[in-house]
């Protein structure tokens, strides 16, 4: 069976005519650059339930109980006075890009790059780090709107009670993402026009549960691994603080819609399941388009075509980086555990084997991994033993 002989073609699913057409992915550069307000319809009805009852669906119970009891606050539990030494990060980085160059026998003859030196690979590093950043922030502000749009249009109350915390978690993510960048780096970059794409997919359906499956299952499932990456790597303790905390309520937001739509998947058809599949694969695509950061290329003043083709040209790379495949070890496991790798013959496993990414199916998946990563209760329970341990003494 050919790849595409069931459901859409590429070009109907991304508007291109192949995943790895670099000129089409970057020919839809963000032009709207200073723009202040963005308007999507969200084209949902809101639904009220009258069956109160609690717990009815306990996973989701348990959740928002959970959820209750990590709320943080991101202007006292996070240590704003620390000092930020964003220079010792970029040369870090620095170093580590050119001991890969090296390690690659790259050679920069005939490239912008051929006359760089230190110093503008330095800078790359901090326009990358800020760039990220940047589009962290507004990756949270989808998941405020998208989360407030679940309460509602989702029927379940545990769901509704559940998603209302969320969308407290959110506002303070968007809230500390943007007091990092304004206060402690050199303020924000637009959003990346994939991820702006992707976003506004997500809203404009109408259907309740592919907001979930945009949002918690894809948006956030890769926002987990990227952050648990960034955790890994960046020397900067306020920077590593702020992740942790956030990592804790992003674990539950994925649960959260593992939970949710493992009990909605079963019930559907396989027509239905193959829209929620070809769903899955446009917003994986779009995901990785924006790790080419054009706009980091546009202002270091290097044609973004030249640079991908030395870093990344998704064609040759095929994802073949690492890195960039990690982002995807919890979208896959959790895919798999709803159904939407292997329904319809398999179809959406085989566009993730040209993603390059089927290899984390058997990872451990999201829908309990949230106990393990609540940093905020971990926290409160150290303070609370050293403070009786002192009282003690
Ligand atoms: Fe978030
Ligand atoms: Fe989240």
């Amino acid at each position: 069976m050919s790849i595409d002989a069931l459901g859409s073609t590429d070009e109907e699913i991304l508007g291109r005519p192949a995943v790895d057409d670099l000129e089409a992915i970057l020919t839809t550069a963000n032009t709207d650059v200073d723009e202040v307000l963005h308007t999507v319809a969200d084209n949902a009805e809101s639904i009220f339930t009258w069956d109160y009852e609690k717990g009815a669906r306990p996973g989701l119970d348990k959740l928002y109980e959970k959820a209750k009891h990590s709320q943080w606050n991101g202007s006292t539990d996070l240590d704003w006075s620390l000092d930020v030494d964003t220079q010792q990060f970029a040369e870090a980085m620095a170093d580590m890009q050119s001991m890969q160059f090296e390690a690659g026998g790259v050679d920069f003859t005939g490239t912008p790059f051929e006359k760089w030196e230190r110093p503008e690979w330095v800078e790359l590093a901090h326009q990358t780090q800020q760039w990220s950043l940047s589009q962290f922030m507004h990756g949270e502000q989808g998941a405020l709107i998208c989360t407030a749009k679940i309460v509602e249009t989702v029927p379940w109350i545990d769901a509704k009670y559940y998603a209302a915390t969320q969308v407290m978690d959110e506002a303070r993510h968007v809230e500390v993402f943007a007091r990092y960048l304004d206060t402690k780096l050199d303020g924000h970059y637009p959003i990346n026009t994939h991820l702006r794409m992707l976003l506004d997919d997500i809203i404009a359906d109408s259907r309740w549960d592919m907001t979930y499956l945009g949002m918690q299952i894809m948006v956030e499932g890769l926002a987990l691994a990227a952050f648990g990456m960034a955790l890994q790597t960046t020397p900067d303790p306020l920077l590593k603080q702020l992740l942790r905390y956030v990592m804790s309520d992003e674990a539950r937001h994925v649960a959260f819609g593992v939970l949710s739509l493992q009990e909605y998947y079963a019930g559907l058809t396989d027509a239905e399941m193959l829209e929620r599949q070809e769903f899955a694969y446009e917003a994986a695509v779009r995901m990785r388009d924006r790790f080419l950061q054009q706009e980091v290329w546009d202002r270091m003043g290097v044609d973004v075509r030249k640079a991908v083709k030395l870093f990344d040209v998704p064609a040759e790379v095929k994802n073949q980086d690492p890195f960039q495949q990690l982002l995807f070890s919890k979208i896959v496991p959790n895919c798999k555990k709803l159904g939407l790798l292997d329904a319809n013959d398999g179809w959406l496993r085989k566009r993730f084997d040209v993603l390059g990414v089927t290899q984390f199916e058997d990872w451990v998946d999201t829908g309990e991994e949230y106990l393990a990563m609540d940093a905020v209760s971990q926290d409160r329970l150290a303070a609370a033993e050293a403070a009786s341990g002192s009282d003690a003494a």
